[in-house]
């Protein structure tokens, strides 16, 4: 109801009502004075401003019950005749009925048992205005005229007018010249705001007769009485509650800015919704998410998918919080069954995902946001940043999923702090750190890769032994040598003899490893010459790494800095007490490597410590990893580990990374949270 359709209501009859009384009397004082006309009028304020257009509740037929009571009175005593009496039962009936009905209710009527839901549904046919009044409006006019007067005819014809001609219906007709367009909008409504959820989110009853079809993914328009503001809207749900329709709209500032801020339809009654039919182009729905959920915290939010893009573990959202675009990843989804009124159930996802926070573009990393967003807030696809500019020292190693937001690794901290890449066979760490590797050296920096596999040789193109046939002869000769006068009793033993070996084996590995690091070559491989002792095995690892660190130590390795690759290193650095461990393990072999990971800081080299899982491997070595790329893993040890290194969500996210997929933390890593990243395609 519109205020220009209550003024032409009350002001129409009110004329009429007037222009007849003036007719039948010739003055004015009946408009104090009568009955006929107090009751009528009465009809008429009734009608056009308490308004009842639809039907009148219990607590309207109360408010008409008492405003007839009143009008009673008005009759004179020696008035009273039969008629009134019985007009006043019948008011106290619907006073007294419909006051116990108020009382009595508790739910919808069409839940109330049925004796109630009779009263109710008599007393809103025999409560209406027109009803009560009518029938005051009538008695009064016969009362005062007697039936067959010219005036009670006149009367009669204000009520058959009023009625039967139907003032209400006229004044819409006149309202109508006045706003043409609103009476088609109304039609074109497709429902009306029931409630609210939050500030952005609106419960819209559908109308059963709308012209047109309402879908999920709809926009629509209203102007919200609480407010007055017209608000564009996006439907995201459509279910049904007490067999009626409903839908859930949201309204946000982005769904405003597709259509330019721009109201699309003319005249608005209030809280009526509107299908906008022409939509601009806009790329809104595919980015759309969903709406936080509760249990949200400043960490972790939740939030329930509502969306036609799909999203999978590890895609990047943002949403915003006072103007901040906070970003956060996927870890989980969990689908829920949300239970409406009468059974009815609905299906959900509730998605959650870990705050990375706001994207720094000046120090390109991600900084902690310190709180949480609101139910309802809109989330979206992550959008694409800005090509960020790299320093010298930095390697971008990959990027969230489906976004270009890279992890930017710093490549001398990456080595002087020891990076562990873990993952299940197959994950990706070979290709991944041969690419790394590519990368890292140059002038200053030389790798070494520790491979007993023999993968390497394959597949870097002419990699060369880091020891030179002759070298590596020469100083398995003395480690033979040695053992030979070790088998011997302690005072038959030539110590001698054995110093010289010793000092072979040293100049040997010390000539080789300076060599490679004052040459060209970047990167060269350790190998173990082809034979069958394993303890001699283990003596040549040993004193590799003894004269490596020693070199790194007292020579600063020639001003390079040194990356050792432990591939597989379990084989090389095994855990000594754990179960299988092979026969080459050895605490010696395990004690000089585990002083590179200890000190090597100090002097410029480090490791890559590659391994499927952490069970078996040197936690000497791997603790010293600050660190870690976590490629797939299953393995529960591994999990345990590496919780002290990331949070659970991330922890449980491991078993179900996708290939090429890991999860970047510690300190190389330009950004301070943890992230899962995706490797691009690399040639392996
Ligand atoms: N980034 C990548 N781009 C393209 N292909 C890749 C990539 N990473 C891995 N692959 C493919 O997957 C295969 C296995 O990868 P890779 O050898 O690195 O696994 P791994 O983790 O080292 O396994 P293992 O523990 O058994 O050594 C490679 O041979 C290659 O074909
Ligand atoms: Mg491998």
């Amino acid at each position: 109801m519109t205020k220009i359709y209550r003024l032409l209501l009350l002001g129409l009859s009110f004329l009429l009502l007037v222009g007849l009384g003036f007719y039948i009397r010739q003055d004015f004082s009946f408009l104090l004075n009568d009955f006929w006309f107090t009751s009528g009028l009465l009809l008429l304020i009734l009608l056009s401003l308490i308004d009842q257009p639809h039907f009148s509740k219990d607590t309207n037929v109360f408010v008409n019950a008492v405003t007839a009571a009143v009008s009673l009175l008005l009759v004179q005593a020696d008035n009273r005749d039969f008629l009134f009496w019985s007009f006043l039962s019948f008011i106290i009936y619907l006073t007294v009925s419909s006051y116990t009905l108020m009382w009595l209710r508790t739910n919808p009527l069409n839940e109330e048992n049925k004796a109630l839901q009779l009263f109710s549904r008599l007393n809103r046919q025999i409560g209406r205005p027109e009803a009560i009044f009518s029938a005051f409006f009538l008695w009064g006019g016969i009362r005062q005229f007697g039936l067959s007067s010219n005036e009670f005819n006149l009367l009669l014809w204000f009520w058959i007018i009023f009625m039967i001609l139907n003032i209400p219906a006229l004044a819409k007709t006149i309202e109508g010249l006045f706003v043409a367009i609103k009476e088609k909008n109304d039609k074109e409504a497709i429902g009306q705001i029931f409630g609210v959820q939050s500030k952005n989110t609106f419960l819209v009853k559908l109308s059963e007769n709308r012209s047109q079809t309402t879908r999920i993914f709809e926009f629509v328009e209203f102007k919200y009485s609480i407010d007055n503001q017209v608000k564009k809207g996006l439907i995201l749900d459509v279910y049904l509650l007490n067999q009626e329709q409903w839908v859930k709209v949201l309204t946000t500032q982005e769904i405003e800015k597709i259509f330019s801020e721009k109201i699309l339809f003319s005249s608005h009654t209030p809280d009526l919704v509107y299908k906008i039919t022409n939509v601009p182009k806009t790329d809104y729905l595919e980015r759309f998410i969903g709406l936080v959920t509760e249990n949200s915290t400043i960490e972790k939010i939740k939030f329930v998918y509502n969306s036609k893009a799909p999203i999978s573990e590890g895609q990047l959202l943002e949403l915003n919080i006072r103007n901040e675009r906070i970003l956060y990843q996927v870890i989980e989804g969990t689908t829920k069954i949300e239970l409406l009124e009468n059974k009815n159930q609905t299906g959900l996802i509730i998605a959650e995902a870990i705050q990375l926070g706001t994207w720094n573009n000046a120090t390109l990393r991600f900084e902690q946001y310190g709180w949480v967003p609101s139910i309802n807030t809109p989330i979206y696809l992550a959008t694409n940043i800005d090509k960020v500019p790299l320093e010298q020292s930095e390697y971008i190693i990959g990027s969230i999923p489906g976004t270009n937001y890279p992890v930017i690794i710093n490549k001398e901290v990456a080595i002087t702090h020891h990076t562990a890449i873990l993952g299940v066979t197959g994950s990706g760490k070979s290709v991944f750190v041969r690419n790394l590797i590519g990368q890292i050296v140059n002038d200053t920096t030389k790798v070494i890769i520790i491979d007993l596999t023999g993968e390497y040789r394959e597949k870097i193109a002419d990699i060369q032994s880091i020891i030179s046939e002759a070298s590596g002869d020469n100083a398995f000769k003395a480690i033979e040598a040695i053992a030979t006068e070790e088998r011997k009793f302690a005072n038959q033993r030539d110590y001698t003899a054995m110093k010289a070996a010793e000092k072979v084996i040293k100049t040997e590995f010390h000539t080789s490893i300076k060599t490679f690091l004052e040459g060209n070559t970047t990167e060269a491989i350790f190998e173990l010459p082809d034979i069958s002792n394993n303890s001699e095995i283990i003596e040549y690892t040993k004193w590799f790494f003894w004269v490596l660190f020693k070199t790194a130590k007292v020579e600063k390795s020639f001003g390079k800095r040194v990356c050792v690759v432990l591939e597989e290193a379990h084989t090389i650095v095994p855990e000594l007490n754990s179960m299988g461990v092979s026969d080459f393990a050895s605490k010696a072999t395990v004690n000089s490597i585990a002083q590179i990971a200890l000190q090597g800081r100090k002097y410029n080299i480090g490791f890559f410590v590659i391994a499927q899982r952490t069970a078996n491997v040197s936690k000497t070595v791997l603790t010293q990893c600050n660190s870690i790329i976590v490629f797939q893993e299953f393995d529960k040890t591994s999990g345990d580990f590496l919780s002290n290194y990331l949070r659970t969500e991330y922890i449980k996210a491991l078993p179900t990374l996708k290939f090429r997929q890991a999860i970047a933390v510690g300190k190389a890593f330009k950004s301070n949270v943890p992230m899962i990243f995706e490797v691009p395609e690399l040639t392996t």
